[in-house]
């Protein structure tokens, strides 16, 4: 029996052991020389990874602002006028979207269980006559756009106009009609305590910045429709 011999280089014939140091060799080689790009290409992605990371949430809310500002008219939202067909006469001069007439209507008759007279002063207006209270009561008062769109709406930029919306008074204190004291009267006490029971909301309140505090002034919520309506104002 032939003694065990080490198997070392020199057992591996001379053509197998080129092949073999060479593919090892080129394998290295081409580490050693791709590696500075590889490393370059893999700090370019981290990069732009972390600075996506970064930046998306202040380029939604930019571009939210912007086009939530962008669509205001003196810091009015604009509104479609309702179809005719969605309208009801709940009283002589008083229109509104047949979605919120039975709410309407029923905040009524609970006010009144509880003592409080609620009277409808303004539901649904067209955008001819928003057009016709904006401006000819801008120059009535002698008021510059910016300073009647505190209290007015443009046309096409009512709430009044979707039908969605209503003024309410107090029937034993009229002299507050439209007014800011209204906010003292015992209607609008019931309203603030009462109105979201009926899907109704207070539309400007003292903090907007643009529109006049309007106590009387109150939109529905309480359907898909209007719900639609209102989502672009309910979302700033
Ligand atoms: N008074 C409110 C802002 C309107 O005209 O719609
Ligand atoms: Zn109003």
């Amino acid at each position: 029996m032939e003694p065990k011999k080490d198997i070392n280089e020199f057992d591996i014939p001379f053509a197998q052991r080129t092949y073999l140091n060479n593919n090892n060799s080129t394998l290295l080689q081409k580490l050693l020389i791709y590696s500075p790009f590889l490393l370059l290409l893999f700090s370019i992605t981290l990069f732009s990874l972390i600075r996506k990371i970064e930046l998306t949430p202040l380029n939604i809310f930019s571009s939210k602002t912007e086009r939530n500002s962008n669509n205001r008219i003196l810091g009015h939202l604009p509104y479609k006028e309702v179809s005719k067909d969605k309208l009801v006469l709940i009283e002589p001069n008083i229109e509104v979207h047949i979605d919120m007439r039975d709410s309407l209507l029923k905040m009524r008759e609970e006010a009144k269980k509880d003592g409080i007279y609620l009277v409808f002063l303004s539901g649904y207006r067209s955008i001819n006559l928003q057009n016709d209270i904006f401006y000819s009561l801008k120059s009535i008062r002698n008021q510059e756009a910016a300073e009647r769109a505190r209290v007015s709406a443009p046309p096409g930029y009512s709430e009044h106009s979707t039908g969605f919306a209503i003024d309410i008074g107090d029937a034993t204190q009229r002299e507050t009609d439209f007014e800011t004291e209204f906010e003292n009267t015992n209607a609008f006490k019931w309203l603030l305590k009462n109105a979201p029971r009926f899907h109704f909301k207070l539309s400007f309140n003292k903090n907007n910045k643009y529109i006049d505090y309007e106590p009387w002034h109150w939109r529905y919520e309480g359907s898909i429709e209007a719900l639609k309506v209102f989502e672009s104002s309910n979302r700033k």
